[in-house]
C-alpha cells in the first residue's frame, strides 16, 4: 500500500523519539514510510523528496529535526502538502533551539509545530491521522475510540486517587 504519511528525520539519532510517531501510526493503521533526510547534510535529496511526495500519494509529511532545525521548513517550501514539525530534544538547549527553528516560519510557509520530543512525536501521528480522517471515515472511528480511551484513563486515575 502507498504511504499516506511520510515520517522524515534529520538523523538516525532522532529515531528513538520518532518511534512514538511510527508506533502510533501503526496503531491507527495509517500506511507510512520512514526516511532520514537532512536539510543541511543532504539538501538536494531533501528537496527532491519534498517535490515528489504528493505525486507518490503522500498526504501528510511529518518532519523531525533537532538543533538548527530547518528540515520541516525546507520541506514545506517545496510542497503544498501539510507539514507537521516535531522539534527534537537537544542536550545543549533542551530542544528550545529545535522548537524555535521549527515554529518561527516566515509568513506564507506554515509548519504545524508540535511539542518538543516524544510528546510532539506521538501527537504528530494523531494530527496526521486527524487530517486523513477528513476524507476517510475509518480513521474518524479510530480517533473517536482513542478519545474514549483518554476519558477512561482519566476516570481510572480518579478511582486510584487516595487522598
Ligand atoms: C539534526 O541534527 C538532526 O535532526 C538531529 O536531531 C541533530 C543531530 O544529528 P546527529 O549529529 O546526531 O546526526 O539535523
Amino acid at each position: 500500500m502507498k504511504a499516506q504519511v511520510a515520517v522524515i528525520m534529520g538523523s538516525d539519532s532522532d529515531l528513538e523519539t520518532m518511534k512514538e510517531t511510527i508506533n502510533t501510526l501503526k496503531e491507527f493503521g495509517v500506511s507510512h514510510e520512514v526516511k532520514i533526510l537532512s536539510a543541511h547534510r543532504s539538501p538536494a535529496l531533501t528537496a527532491d523528496f519534498a517535490k515528489r511526495a504528493q505525486k507518490k500519494g503522500v498526504k501528510v509529511i511529518i518532519a523531525a529535526a533537532g538543533g538548527a532545525a530547518h528540515l520541516a521548513g525546507v520541506i514545506a517550501s517545496h510542497t503544498t502538502l501539510p507539514v507537521i514539525g516535531v522539534p527534537m530534544d537537544t542536550k545543549a538547549l533542551k530542544g528550545i533551539d529545535s522548537l524555535l527553528s521549527t515554529v518561527q516560519m516566515p509568513s506564507g510557509i506554515p509548519v504545524a509545530t508540535l511539542a518538543i520530543g516524544k510528546t510532539g512525536a506521538k501527537n504528530a501521528a494523531i494530527l496526521a491521522t486527524q487530517i486523513l480522517a477528513l476524507g476517510d471515515r475509518r480513521f474518524k472511528k479510530k480517533l473517536e475510540t482513542h478519545k474514549k480511551r483518554l476519558v477512561a484513563s482519566v476516570k481510572d486515575k480518579n478511582k486510584k486517587l487516595s487522598l
